[in-house]
Formats: C-alpha cells, structure tokens, sequence
C-alpha cells in the first residue's frame, strides 16, 4: 500500500494528541496550528509544522480538528485558498449535521473526497489508546483513511453514507452531559446521607452500570481536580446540537433540554475555564453543601 502524506489541522487539546499518534506510528505529517507554539512539541515525534494551512494543501490526507463548524469552514476555505487541494478531509471536530453536509458539498464542487469522523474520549484517553472515531461519507474513503485511523483510535465505526457519523456523536455528546448531570446528582444525594464520594464511586464503578465514563470522572469527583478536558462552552455547544436535531425530527429530549440549563447555569455562575464535571460543585450548591476534596487516591480505569 502506498503510504500517504498526511496535513494535520489543530493542535488543541484534541488534536494535539491526535497528531501525536500518527507521527509516533510513524506516518508523515505536517501539522498547523493557528498559536503555532502549541504544535512545535509535536517535532519531538517526527512531524513537522507549517507556517500556513495552505501548506497542506499539498498533502495525500488532511484531518481537521478544532472547534465549532464556523471554525471549520474558516480554516478549510483558508486550506484550499492557494489553488492546491489534497485528496482526502478528514474532519473530526464535533459539528452538526447541516455544516458538515455543507462542507460536503464544498469538497464536493473541488473533487475532494470527505469523511466525517467525529471521536468519543478525551485527551487521557487517546494518550490511554482507547479513543474511538465514527466514520460516514464513501465507503472507499474510509478503507484508504483505515491505516492512519487505526493508528489514532482503538476502534473505527463506519455507519453509512453522507453525514451519520455527525448525529451519532451528537447523540453520544447529549449522553454525556445527561450521563454527568446524573452522576452529580447522586453522588451529592449519596454524600449528604452520609456517604463518603469515594467508597459511593467505588461501588457504582464495580456495579452494572459503572463505565469508562464514570470511572475516568471518579479522580475529578472524589478530589475536586477540574483540570478542563473539555469545556462547559463545548458541551453545551453539542447539548445544542442535540436538540436542534431533536426538534428536526420531531423526537421530544426533555432529560437533554433540562440538562442543557443546567449546563448554561454553569456558565451563567461564571464557571467556564474549568471541566465541565464541575456539574457537581453546581448540584453541592443547590443542594446547600460545599464539597471539599476528599484526598483519597483512587484510579481513573485508564492507566
Ligand atoms: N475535549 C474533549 O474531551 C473532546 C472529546 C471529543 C470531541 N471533542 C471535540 O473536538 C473539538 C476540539 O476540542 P478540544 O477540546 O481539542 O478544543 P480546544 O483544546 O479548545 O482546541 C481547539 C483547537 O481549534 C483551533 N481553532 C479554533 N478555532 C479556530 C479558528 N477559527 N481557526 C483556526 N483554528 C481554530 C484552536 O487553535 P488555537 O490553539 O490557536 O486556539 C485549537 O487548536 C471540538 O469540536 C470538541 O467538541 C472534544
């Protein structure tokens, strides 16, 4: 199999960690970031960094990875403003539905092939190698952007044609904020009758409906450490997305609606530059208790 060149855009959080993989598993990459000081560490593997995003251009494959779908169109209108296109987008960051069929029919017109591949876990767990992609668009896209996947997630779902990939990890994003919501409200139900946050997760961890989830939250919610993985402003963002698509198909999401509140509560308390587990400190308040780190070590499931 000929081995592709592949362009890397956005060094974030994410993507750092993305492009880190590829270039340690020994594919050609050249990464861009707008703060281009963020993806200079990236050498210390063997990619290289551009000045420009139109210096991607020329590569076989080219991932995206930054933020909302205005932040998408800008830089891959900015990537093909020089003339040149490459092969194959890859775009990853969590967008709706309507952007990324717009951004079809964009590399469409230029006969680029595109596959929307949106990812579940954040920057630990691709570090932990156990990142997961779903993947639409040709089918022929996928099986040659297989390789360089595999090498950046443990598991690559394809689900069909066009843009499903995007309403599945929507409906993955909406989960997650319910799924934290939840767990907040019974870890401080449990604690307030006199629980201990750490011997509650303990158990909920080793019951039925413990997960990766909940166990990788657990250090963040027995010691208070919300060091962000992913902001409140992103999660509302997809609580958003979920219930725009929720409305164009008529499904009724009363847990998303009442959950996307509490997440814009958050960030109404001024509560933005931390994780977004600090959905638990919002639920202690409400509930008239302040939470103290309990300073107990405890795993995270993914070391
Ligand atoms: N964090 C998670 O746990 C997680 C998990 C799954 C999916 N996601 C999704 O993945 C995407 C990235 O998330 P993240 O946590 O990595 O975010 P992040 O740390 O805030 O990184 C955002 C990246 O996008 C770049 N960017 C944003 N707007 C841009 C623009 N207009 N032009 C050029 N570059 C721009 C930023 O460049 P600068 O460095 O110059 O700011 C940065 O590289 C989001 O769509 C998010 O919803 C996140």
């Amino acid at each position: 199999m000929k081995k592709q060149t592949v362009g890397w855009i956005g060094a974030g959080r994410m993507g750092y960690e993305m492009a880190g993989r590829l270039a340690k598993g020994g594919a050609d990459v050249l990464v861009w970031n707008r703060t281009k000081e963020k993806a200079k560490p990236l050498e210390k593997y063997g990619a290289k960094v551009a000045d420009k995003v139109s210096e991607l251009a020329a590569r076989d494959i080219v991932f995206c990875m930054v933020s909302t779908w205005k932040d998408v169109k800008e830089v891959v209108t900015n990537l093909l403003a020089g003339g040149k296109k490459p092969k194959m987008l890859i775009e990853c960051s969590s967008i709706s539905l309507e952007g990324s069929a717009e951004l079809r029919t964009l590399l469409d017109q230029q006969h680029i092939q595109y596959l929307a591949a949106p990812v579940s876990g954040n920057a630990k767990v691709i570090k932990a190698g156990k990142l997961t992609v779903v993947c639409s668009g040709p089918k022929d896209a996928f099986d040659l952007a297989r390789p360089y996947l595999d090498l950046i997630a443990v598991n690559s779902s394809y689900v069909g044609e066009g843009e499903l990939s995007r309403i599945v990890k929507i409906c993955h994003n909406v989960f997650l904020g319910v799924v934290t919501q939840s767990l907040a409200e019974i870890t401080v139900l449990a604690q307030k009758a006199g629980v201990p946050r750490h011997a509650f997760l303990d158990f909920m961890n080793q019951s039925v409906m413990g997960s990766t989830f909940t166990r990788y939250k657990t250090p963040a919610f027995v010691n208070l450490d919300f060091k962000v993985t992913f902001t409140p402003h992103l999660l509302r963002k997809d609580m958003d997305l979920g219930l725009d698509a929720g409305r164009k198909f008529e499904v009724p999401m009363p847990l998303a609606s009442a959950t996307r509140d509490l997440i814009q509560a958050m960030i109404g308390q001024g509560w933005t530059e931390q994780d977004f587990a600090t959905l638990l400190l919002q639920q202690a308040e409400a509930s008239g208790i302040k939470l103290k780190p309990e300073n107990v070590e405890v795993g995270d499931g993914l070391s």
